[in-house]
């Protein structure tokens, strides 16, 4: 039988994602048969105190989906034990729980410092055999070194085909949708390039700050937090040659061979082509919020902002660069990839301002959709023809029929039954990891020599001045979606 081991149960990422996410796949009838969920936390809780966190959290989740017969299902699924993970005698309750079962999946959802320990103590308790898995939770290390150590502590109790390193951007819908577009699709591919690409923007925009979370945020700011992985995945499925085919393997080649290509920053140019910011207090579109050091107590040099400009250095993108940026406290919750076009080589038309240059964004947040701009006559009799820009939408919600489009799923819905199943193909495999970790040590290692500390921004702004001088340098600006 198949057994659902998630250790931080009660934490978090469990409550707030993991138990909502199994909720609703219970609802689709997309949980296998006889799947047992255990929840393996330090503290003491009954399963019935535990359970009515996870309705709660549920309810608030499930919106028009909510119903008493699918939790009442999945809550029969679930179990709760308090474990001592770090060692084979503070897991034996749990292994009671799982009996004969062998298919079992453990899901990390705790620090990455226990990751080793808990590992150890799973290999010494007899509970990893060749069909276990285990999912682990960003961030996996600090830096390209505790990943390392890190993975070499995994990798004692299981191949790398057992492990899925979980980058939870890879379950969201749009970011799939991308490479159905790239791919099943013959008329963008041959655009995909520098010949009619001007840049590329990635824009991760949230509203919150990093309040209670600042003992984690303080050691590793916006690159390692956000970049490191969200992003520089995005501009790997933007970047990649097409694979070969869906396999996972096939897949994470292309991306690696993006990291691998990526234009080492070094502290000579660092100041030119990336920004540090962190937010002061004010007010932000909520009402007034603490600044970052306010809510660590103390001073602190840590990026709650980046912005950087990378190149890959290949054929493909030679000279194209790829502008990242993302921070707290912006004035949006906002996950965009902008594909600017090139403009027309030579304009007939005689209006200056409104011929634009095609544009695809793909939004991921607030609203997953696939967008292009293209220029078109305005309607009338003017002498002189008129353009304007229109905006056409590639989403799958709208299908000119009227069709409801599907309910927005959870990122790791996806992801767990991706791991559940032994599919890899959107996790993160350990060479792409330590190449971006690789680069990401350079931006931070350069910051360090040169000396670079974090510009200050206001909230409710999109970060300090210096992020739109990054594009303005190179003649361009930030997409604002007007
Ligand atoms: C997490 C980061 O990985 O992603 C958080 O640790 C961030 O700091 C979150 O808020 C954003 O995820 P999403 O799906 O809301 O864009």
């Amino acid at each position: 039988m198949a057994a659902l081991v998630l250790f931080g149960g009660g934490g978090d990422l469990a409550i707030r994602m993991l138990l909502p996410s199994l909720y609703f796949l219970e609802h689709d009838g997309l949980l296998p048969d006889g799947l047992k969920i255990i929840a393996a936390a330090r503290s003491e809780e009954s399963r019935e105190a535990y359970l009515a966190r996870v309705k709660d959290s549920v309810i608030k989740r499930a919106d028009g989906h909510w119903s008493d017969e699918s939790f009442a299902r999945v809550a029969e699924r679930i179990d709760y034990v308090a474990v001592d993970a770090t060692s084979a005698e503070g897991l034996s309750a749990l292994k009671e729980k799982l009996g004969d079962d062998r298919e079992l999946t453990y899901f990390l959802a705790v620090s990455p410092s226990l990751y080793g320990p808990i590992v150890r103590a799973l290999k010494a308790a007899g509970l990893t055999g060749p069909q276990a898995r285990i999912v682990l939770e960003k961030p996996v290390g600090r830096d390209l070194e505790s990943f390392r150590q890190i993975d070499a502590e995994v990798a004692h109790a299981f191949d790398e085909r057992q492990v899925f390193r979980i980058d939870h951007y890879l379950g969201k819908e749009t970011v799939q949708n991308l490479i159905a577009l790239r791919f099943g699709n013959t008329i963008f591919e041959p655009l995909w390039n520098n010949l009619s690409i001007d840049h590329v923007q990635i824009t991760v925009g949230e509203t919150v700050g990093v309040g209670d979370r600042w003992p984690y945020y303080d050691e590793y700011g916006a690159l390692r937090d956000m970049l490191q992985n969200h992003m520089l995945q995005l501009l790997c499925l933007v970047a990649m040659e097409p694979p070969s085919d869906l396999d996972p393997d096939s897949v994470r080649n292309e991306k690696v061979k993006v990291l691998r290509s990526l234009r080492p920053i070094s502290a000579a140019n660092v100041r030119d082509v990336t920004v540090r910011g962190q937010y002061v207090g004010g007010h932000g579109p909520d009402g007034p919020v603490k600044g970052y050091e306010e809510e660590r107590g103390a001073p602190s040099d840590i990026d709650t902002y980046v912005a950087l400009r990378a190149d890959i250095d290949n054929w493909r993108w030679a000279g194209v660069p790829f502008y990242m940026r993302t921070g707290k406290r912006l004035p949006e919750k906002r996950t965009e990839i902008v594909i600017q076009f090139k403009p027309v080589p030579h304009s007939i038309f005689d209006q200056r301002g409104d011929v634009v240059a095609n544009r695809m964004v793909i939004e991921l947040q607030p609203e997953e959709d696939i967008s292009l701009t293209v220029m078109n006559k305005r309607p009338g009799l003017d002498q002189r023809m008129q353009l304007q820009p229109i905006r056409m939408s590639l989403s799958w919600g709208v299908d000119g029929k009227g069709a409801k489009p599907p309910r927005r799923r959870i990122a790791y819905e996806r992801l767990l039954l991706d791991a559940m199943a032994g599919d890899s193909t959107l996790f993160v495999r350990a060479d792409e990891a330590e190449k971006a970790w690789e680069w990401v040590d350079g931006v931070s290692e350069a910051w360090a020599e040169a000396e670079y500390r974090p510009h200050i921004y206001r909230p409710g702004t999109w970060g300090p001045d210096a992020g739109d001088r990054l594009l303005a340098r190179d003649g361009r600006t930030w997409n604002t979606n007007d």
